[in-house]
């Protein structure tokens, strides 16, 4: 049994698309668990680039099952243009994709009641994605969501579906909210895509753990980052799902007794897109560096990154929440040309050096970082395949990494395409994906 978990170590776009594209190839489903089209998951196949939203970023490879979990949220319209804009790539995945029957569905009136929340005074702004995610969470634990089996029971998904519209009509005219908001229209629209997504709905905890029972292999993907996970990331400043290893298996119905390991992504440095504490963040001339160098901007909403040094405390908080095994570290490349690199190796709080994380973000924006400063390599390493060819200091900052956060770092990638990487040979990594 070797089904695996890769997730974001760090506050999203770690490169967990470019990653999982890869290891596809060895697995037989890869199953996405929570989140909704808030994620956006680059993979390059020679200079094609796609951004995966969605759809698991497994789907590109021929014969991969694709799963959206229960876990996720999904707007279907959102769902349906992914699927065109993949089949004109002339990859037609209606073969591949299955969908569970208990994921919750996003509305259009779920982005209002966000805008609603993100602008009201006194509440504080997290900086969204603007994708309804939130509000759709909210219904679902708040035990009112409508679910994609529900779209298939005609009579019980108008009864749902107006109760619910009514809720949002009240809140709307209640903020003085005046969008002109056509709930008729919506609905009507909704049974049109339900019925196109149709048979590629089943139940998916069922299909995952026939597979797994047969000896197929699972590949967990995970969207957002673990500082992003609405439990343990810098709270309120998070997302609205369970993005750690956890998530998993409520996420997809897989239980924890088959699951066989966990790898973390983190980038070489760290970025953040939307509010919230950062306390390794660069906003001078070195972050314009690493955000230039990087192209550090949102692949779903093109907004610029924030750009910060490694941390430490943060990835050994991570690492405990999470239970990496090993850890992939991507963009080593756009360090290149740096003459020295920080780390953070501890934060200081009120006179006392830490590595604990605090549960507030106002503690973590009081935290002062305490750096350590690495030499640079200033030469390339783009497209490196093999650890050993890796210049002797940018070995020396992978293995301090290594040892002040204790996860193996068992690969390495060194570029956006899928050989751009590297699997160190005899490491914990190679054996979970052997
Ligand atoms: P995800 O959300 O975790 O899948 O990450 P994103 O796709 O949002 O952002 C990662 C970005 O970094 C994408 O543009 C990738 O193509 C790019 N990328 C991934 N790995 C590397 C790498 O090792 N080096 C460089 N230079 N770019 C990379
Ligand atoms: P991937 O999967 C980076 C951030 C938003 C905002 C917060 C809440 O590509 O790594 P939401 O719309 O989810 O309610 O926004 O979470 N966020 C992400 N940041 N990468 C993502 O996904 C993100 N998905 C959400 O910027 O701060
Ligand atoms: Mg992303």
């Amino acid at each position: 049994m070797s089904n695996v978990i890769v997730l974001g170590a760090q506050w999203g776009d770690e490169g967990k698309g470019k990653v999982v594209d890869l290891l596809a190839e060895r697995f037989d489903i890869v199953a996405r668990y929570q989140g909704g089209h808030n994620a956006g998951h680059t993979v390059f196949i020679g200079d094609r680039k796609f951004v995966l939203k969605l759809i698991p970023s497994g789907v590109l490879r021929p014969g991969v099952t694709a799963v959206i979990g229960n876990g996720v949220v999904i707007d279907l319209a959102a769902l349906l243009q992914e699927m065109d804009a993949l089949k004109a790539a002339g990859f037609d995945v209606t073969g591949q994709l299955r969908i569970s029957n208990r994921a919750h569905v996003i509305f259009p009136f779920h982005r209002l009641v966000e805008k609603m929340s993100e602008a009201r005074e006194n509440r504080i702004p997290i900086g969204t994605t603007q994708r309804g995610i939130g509000p759709c969470y909210e219904d679902k634990t708040g035990r009112r969501g409508i679910r994609v089996a529900d779209l298939f029971d005609p009579e019980a998904f108008r009864a749902l579906y107006d109760t619910l519209a009514e809720d949002k009509r009240t809140l709307a005219e209640t903020f003085k909210l005046h969008e002109p908001i056509d709930y008729a229209q919506i609905r009507h629209q909704t049974e049109q895509y339900a019925a196109q997504i149709r048979p590629l709905v089943c139940d998916t905890a069922k299909l995952l753990n026939g597979a797994i029972a047969q000896g197929k292999r699972v590949l967990f993907e995970g969207a957002q980052g673990t500082m992003l996970d609405v439990d343990h990331g810098t709270y309120p400043f998070v997302t609205s799902s369970s993005a750690t290893a956890g998530g998993a298996s409520t996420g997809t119905g897989v239980p924890p007794t088959k699951i066989s390991g966990v790898i973390g992504v983190s980038k070489a440095y760290i970025t953040r897109v939307g509010s919230g504490p950062f306390p390794t963040e660069s906003d001078g001339a070195a972050g314009d560096l690493l955000r230039r160098e990087g192209n550090e901007f949102g692949a779903v909403t093109g907004r610029p990154r924030r750009c910060g040094w490694f941390d430490v405390p943060l990835l050994g908080y991570t690492a405990m929440v999470n239970g990496f095994d090993t850890l992939m570290i991507t963009k080593l490349d756009v360090l290149d040309q740096l003459e020295e690199i920080p780390v953070c190796v501890r934060y200081r709080l009120s006179g006392a050096e830490t590595c604990e994380m605090p549960a507030t973000y106002r503690a973590l924006e009081a935290v002062e970082p305490v750096y350590e400063t690495l030499p640079g390599w200033r030469c390339s390493t783009r497209g490196i395949d093999r650890f050993e060819k890796l210049p002797d200091r940018a070995k020396a900052y992978l293995r301090f990494l290594e040892e002040r956060t204790g996860v193996e770092i068992g690969g390495v990638s060194t570029g956006p395409e899928r050989n751009e990487t590297i699997i160190r040979s005899g490491s914990r990594m190679e054996r979970l994906l052997a």
